[in-house]
């Protein structure tokens, strides 16, 4: 059996942690695959261009698909501010950059590489359509005021100007993108098993995924 794990859930949901902690005590190799649609949308922001339209979109994958087979453009940190975070969603609701970043995805968990024992897959649509296979299947959740709380503790912990209101009204635009959209929109897969984070820490979230992922892999 192919040891995947899929991780979808919206923004600030704790997935991306929850993702990290898991990879290290299981083993397993960890892909954030928003930094995929985070570094297209980098790069059509670099260029000037509009990340809503699909050919500086597509412009954007093939920069990006050339820079990656000799740079590690995904741990650029200027990758992880809500500006691009914005524009990542914007880019990746055009269904052609979405195709041009599947093969990657797919690739990745079939091999994650030598010494791993499998991969963790977080995103969107990782249950649904990058690894609908996957025996395990996660879907974080947790109330968007809670989630609008905890960016703006992240935003203000890196020294960036952010208020409450601000944060709230980008989330709740980010959510409705990505929900409803055509090209693959956000929501579990029928088989995954949903978590709320609203009220449980990084070590319980970890607890919780650990215990799944025993019953999933022995
Ligand atoms: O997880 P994140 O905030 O880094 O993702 C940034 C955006 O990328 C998100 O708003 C939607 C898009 N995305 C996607 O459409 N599919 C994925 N598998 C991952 C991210």
């Amino acid at each position: 059996m192919k040891k995947i794990i899929a991780i979808d859930g919206p923004a600030a949901s704790g997935k991306g942690t929850l993702s990290r902690n898991l990879a290290d005590a299981l083993n397993f190799a960890h892909m954030d695959t928003g930094a995929l649609y985070r570094a297209v949308a980098y790069e059509v922001l670099q260029t000037g261009g509009d990340p809503t339209q699909e050919t500086a979109a597509l412009a954007g994958c093939k920069s990006l698909q050339d820079k990656m087979a000799h740079d590690d453009v995904l741990s650029n940190d200027a990758l992880r501010n809500d500006t691009i975070g914005e524009a990542a969603s914007k880019v990746a609701v055009i269904q052609s950059v979405r195709d041009a970043l599947i093969a990657l995805q797919k690739s990745f968990a079939n091999a994650p590489g030598e010494g791993f024992s499998g991969a963790i897959l977080d995103g969107r649509d990782i249950g649904t359509v990058i690894c609908p296979d996957a025996p395990l299947k996660l879907y974080i959740t947790a109330n968007v005021e809670i989630r609008a709380k905890r960016r703006m503790k992240e935003l203000h912990s890196k020294g960036l100007d952010a208020t409450y209101k601000a944060v709230l009204e980008d989330m709740r635009a980010r959510d409705a993108r990505d929900s409803g959209r055509k090209a693959a929109p956000l929501r579990p897969a029928e088989d995954a098993i949903i978590i709320d984070s609203s009220d449980l820490g990084e070590a319980q979230m970890l607890e919780t995924a650990l215990t799944y992922a025993k019953k999933a892999f022995g």
